[in-house]
């Protein structure tokens, strides 16, 4: 059965069970009222039961409100565990959506700003992207003022969208990650259990040597980088904002106006903002299917 169907046949059934639930309680008010009248009544006569008939009395409604709530109750639970299983199918939905509906959007508002909070909140989660040994070797310059925007389009070879985002984050690769967050990444291994102190420095040995060339380094980096990259750009759709990967800059230039270290690479910058409500987007050019790009073996 279709997911929408379900959805649709659980809503009905919860209106049914709450329809119900409804009605049974409208019968027990009626049928306590009526027994409360005719106790009243003959009691006024003369003529009231024994206190053993009251209890029965009694005892007989308080189980059938008992019984009403345990039988909607155990339908309602049901209707409800439904519920929360198609939220949970349609979130996966969703999360597909996103990342399939990402595109590279050239048309910025540029009249819409995105809160500093916001882009730190998206860089906050962007930052669980996976990285070798875990040394995150990313960091980022966030170009957001309106006259250091202007600059920065020279740089990128006078793209508009530079200027129309409500800001560019420039995606740092740091050559020096392994050196500078090695002790970082084995506190935390230490603390969490994940290896013993007295592994640590035969460790640190490893990591180390791993970047020690400066191919391997710079590869490295650039790698991890790049996928911090891609994850802020699917974490910033959650967020209904848009954004642009773009290369097309004087990397020279640009480490100078922003005084980035000889150590550091510049992989990409991403513009990000919110999409202009006008402008039409190209529709997505053609991409290479499994079978043209890949094999199973
Ligand atoms: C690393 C990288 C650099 C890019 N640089 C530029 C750029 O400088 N200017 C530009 O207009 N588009 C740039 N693009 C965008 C690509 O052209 C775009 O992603 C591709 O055409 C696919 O379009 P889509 O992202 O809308 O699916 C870049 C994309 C990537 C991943």
């Amino acid at each position: 059965m279709g997911e929408e169907r379900r959805q649709k046949d659980l809503r009905e059934e919860a209106k049914e069970v709450f329809k119900k639930f409804y009605e049974r309680t409208k019968d027990i008010q009626r049928a306590t009222t009526e027994t409360v009248k005719e106790i009243a009544e003959r009691t006024m006569k003369g003529v009231g039961p024994t206190r053993e008939r009251v209890r029965e009395i009694t005892e007989g409604i308080v189980e059938s409100v008992q019984r009403t709530f345990k039988d909607i109750s155990s339908k309602a639970s049901e209707v409800v565990a439904g519920v929360l299983e198609g939220v949970e199918e349609a979130s996966k939905r969703e999360c597909l959506r996103i990342i399939k509906e990402r595109r590279s959007i050239t048309y910025f508002d540029p009249g819409r700003e995105v809160p500093d909070e916001l882009i730190k909140e998206i860089l906050n989660v962007a930052a669980l992207t996976p990285s070798g040994y875990n040394l995150q070797p990313w960091e980022v310059i966030v170009v957001k003022s309106k006259d250091k925007k202007k600059k920065l389009r020279e740089i990128c070879y006078n793209q508009a969208k530079v200027e129309e985002a409500s800001a560019n984050i420039v995606i740092v690769a740091n050559l020096k990650a392994a050196e500078e967050h090695v002790d970082r990444v084995l506190d935390s291994w230490i603390q969490l259990g994940y290896i013993k102190e007295e592994e640590r420095e035969a460790l640190k040995e490893r990591i180390l040597k791993s970047w020690e060339s400066p191919e391997r380094r710079k590869r490295k980096a650039i790698r991890d980088a790049s996928m911090f990259a891609m994850s802020l750009m699917i974490v910033a759709r959650f967020y209904g904002l848009e954004t642009h990967p773009m290369e097309g800059f004087d990397e020279a230039r640009l480490k100078r106006f922003l005084k980035i270290p000889r150590d550091r690479i510049v992989p990409m910058i991403v513009a990000i903002g919110y999409r202009h409500p006008e402008k039409e987007l190209l529709p997505r050019a053609y991409r290479f299917t499994f079978d043209e790009f890949g094999k199973i073996v």
